[in-house]
């Protein structure tokens, strides 16, 4: 189905409604505008879409797109829904809140070895009443997988492996095409709209935020500020948008060239907090009392506020941080921050 660009908001949400969805997080989240944190930077106008209260279990980007991807899981009726993921995932952490408000029991393989000191993520994991395994690496978590999987059939149960399920790149894209959509006529409400939006992104939702660039033909700059060296965004973005766009039916190509993706900011590695993070952290909190976290979010303000030190932006310019939640971490990494 091709489409005639612009499309409008209604237009592009009638696609988005023809994936099949369930509703678990709380969406229209709230946009502020961080007055203090502009000031002290004496930069452009910048608002914070709080997608970190998208509700279940402290909220964060993952919410979303687990609509899409336990409504693909339900139609094979699972009871269990197992998943393979990082010692301290957010994504783990929010798979489980979901699974708990479908009535679903969950069981965890974390990466990672069981810490003495239990906290943050995993220590809402076991809040949430998941069963959690650990595992070595990534091969014994996917042997573990697999042979939970068999004996929760064994025992009468339905698994579902959400590793396998296929949908967590579109779902993600699309549930930040939506975001975007919100931004815009939040913005709109205000008079406003968007110079440019800075966003922590591996890629996923950053690719929907280029599909609605693209599909509202609007002059709006995204920036995605990464927090891993795992993947080469710029070209996975691309892919996923595409992907996106073909599940939605639409006629659009994105290239790399389209993708701007900030690497400056991983700092040591993935996980490991970074000197410029956290001073995004302890500003964000005491500016605005906003709670960001070291791992992903703080490193993507770090790359909003050097960009804005650097006098990028004017100041009545309009600059949006979507915050994608992570805010467990803080407790993990408890000696930063006193
Ligand atoms: C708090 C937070 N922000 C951003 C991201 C990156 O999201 P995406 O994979 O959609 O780029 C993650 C992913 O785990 C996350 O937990």
């Amino acid at each position: 189905m091709a489409a005639s660009l612009p499309m409008t908001h209604a237009e592009i949400r009638g696609r988005i409604a023809m994936i099949p969805r369930l509703d678990i997080a709380l969406k229209q989240t709230p946009i502020e505008e961080a007055k203090n944190l502009s000031q002290v930077l004496g930069g452009p106008r910048i608002f914070v879409k709080r997608d970190d209260l998208t509700g279940v279990a402290f909220g964060g980007n993952k919410l979303r797109n687990l609509e899409f991807r336990l409504a693909h899981a339900m139609k094979d009726e699972p009871d269990t829904v197992i998943v393979g993921l990082d010692l301290q995932s957010n994504s783990a952490r929010q798979t489980v809140g979901a699974c708990n408000k479908l009535g679903l029991r969950t069981i965890l393989v974390l990466e990672g070895r069981q810490p003495n000191n239990v906290q943050g993520n995993l220590l809402v994991d076991y809040l949430l009443g998941a069963e959690v395994h650990f595992a070595r690496d990534r091969e014994e978590q996917r042997a573990k997988l697999d042979s939970l999987a068999a004996a929760v059939a064994d025992a009468g149960g339905r698994p579902h492996i959400l590793n396998d399920n296929p949908m967590f790149d579109v779902a993600s894209a699309v549930a930040y095409l939506e975001v975007t959509l919100e931004v815009v006529e939040q913005l709109a409400e205000r008079q406003l709209s968007p110079a440019c939006f800075y966003m922590s992104s591996s890629g996923k939702g950053q690719a929907g935020m280029v599909l609605a660039q693209k599909l509202l033909d609007l002059d709006f700059a995204m920036h995605g500020v990464t927090a891993t060296d795992e993947f080469h965004i710029p070209s996975r973005t691309a892919a996923i948008a595409n992907q996106t766009a073909a599940a939605l039916g639409l006629d659009l190509v994105v290239g790399e060239e389209d993708i701007v993706n900030f690497t400056d900011f991983v700092g040591k590695a993935y996980g490991i907090p970074s000197e410029a993070g956290n001073e995004a952290v302890r500003l964000f909190a005491r500016t605005e009392g906003i709670i960001l976290d070291p791992i992903y979010t703080g490193k993507a303000a770090a790359g909003l506020i050097a960009h804005v030190r650097e006098g990028r932006f004017s100041k009545d310019e309009v600059v949006v941080f979507v915050h994608t939640g992570g805010t467990p971490a803080v407790f993990t990494w408890n000696e930063l921050w006193r």
